[in-house]
């Protein structure tokens, strides 16, 4: 007789990483909760995927804390206790520090942080009462470094960094595994949903910061349709994770998300920095005077 398929429940499907990766699950021994944010939800309804009788579609903001605590009861309720927790729901903003207003910062750390950990809280306690379970939670390479008019995300995953590396510890006695993945750039067209914060929207940012957002925004456009690493990918990757005996806490989800990695273990930081500084782009005219 065969054993009943693990319950995994990715939040994020209607694109992207999140939705390659239930296509994988799907093949797989798996019963899967993908969830979707309500205005996507008929959009992933409506992929071949979603007729799967594996597969059951469910609406979620991840900032809606009350909504990830009822969604996680209901599958309990109605197919099971989630063994398997993907966090791949993930916004970014592109803005400078001094652009963020405290509700887009609030914006940011509730999607990519505080809506992940609420979500890993709900999952927890029927995870230690069977004494197994998975966490995976899709860091990003902005996770480990930090790039100009990429503060907020940076921050959220470095939040995220932090605290699945307590978790780690904290889980270990009950037999749960906890992982970052950490994709670097991807081909995919995720540049084109880059938020903008309220006071760049409304014009009311200075222009002085122009040139960062100009050079950044080209940098990071051409290096995104330049690589040749796809989502799908990065689901491989992830998907391989969650099948690991000894899942490691942290796995590149990208070839480059390695090289960045040694850059910034291996090289002094002063010199890490000061390279880094050097080689952004245009960074010689951003400034005050670059209108001028
Ligand atoms: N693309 C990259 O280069 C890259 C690099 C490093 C790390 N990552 C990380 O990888 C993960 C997946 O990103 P992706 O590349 O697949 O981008 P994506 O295509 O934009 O996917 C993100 C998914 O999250 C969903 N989402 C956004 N806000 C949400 C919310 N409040 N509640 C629930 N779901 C929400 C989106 O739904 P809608 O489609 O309906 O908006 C979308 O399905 C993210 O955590 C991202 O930070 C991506």
């Amino acid at each position: 007789m065969s054993s009943a398929p693990s319950i995994v429940l990715v939040t994020g499907c209607s694109s992207g990483i999140g939705y390659e990766l239930i296509k994988l699950f799907e093949q797989g021994h798996y019963r899967i909760v993908a969830t979707a944010l309500p205005s996507s939800v008929q959009e992933l309804l409506s992929r071949p995927v979603a007729q799967s009788e594996k597969v059951s579609v469910e609406p979620l903001d991840v900032a809606d804390y009350a909504g990830s605590t009822a969604l996680v009861r209901k599958v309990e309720r109605e197919i099971g206790p989630v063994d398997i927790l993907v966090n791949n729901a993930g916004i970014s903003y592109r803005s400078t520090v001094e652009d963020m207003t405290i509700e887009d910062e609030q914006k940011q750390l509730q999607v990519n942080y505080l809506g992940a950990m609420h979500l890993v809280r709900e999952c927890l306690p029927s995870m230690r009462r069977r004494r197994s379970g998975r966490i995976v939670n899709i860091s990003s390479v902005g996770g480990m470094m930090a790039m100009p008019t990429m503060a907020s995300y940076s921050a959220s995953k470095f939040a995220l960094e932090g605290a699945s590396e307590s978790l780690w510890y904290e889980l270990k006695p009950w037999g749960i595994h906890v992982s970052l993945v950490r994709p670097g750039f991807i081909n995919s067209l995720a540049f084109t949903k880059v938020l903008f914060s309220k006071k760049k929207a409304s014009g009311e940012s200075s222009q002085e910061y122009d040139r960062h957002y100009e050079n950044m925004k080209a940098f990071v456009e051409k290096i995104m349709t330049r690589t040749p690493c796809t989502s799908t990918d990065v689901a491989r990757r992830i998907y391989k994770v969650c099948q690991m005996k000894r899942p490691p806490l942290r796995a590149a989800g990208t070839p480059d998300a390695i090289l960045f990695y040694f850059l910034r273990r291996i090289l002094p930081r002063f010199l890490y920095h000061k390279l880094l500084y050097r080689t952004l782009p245009g960074v010689k005219e951003w400034g005050p005077n670059s209108k001028a």
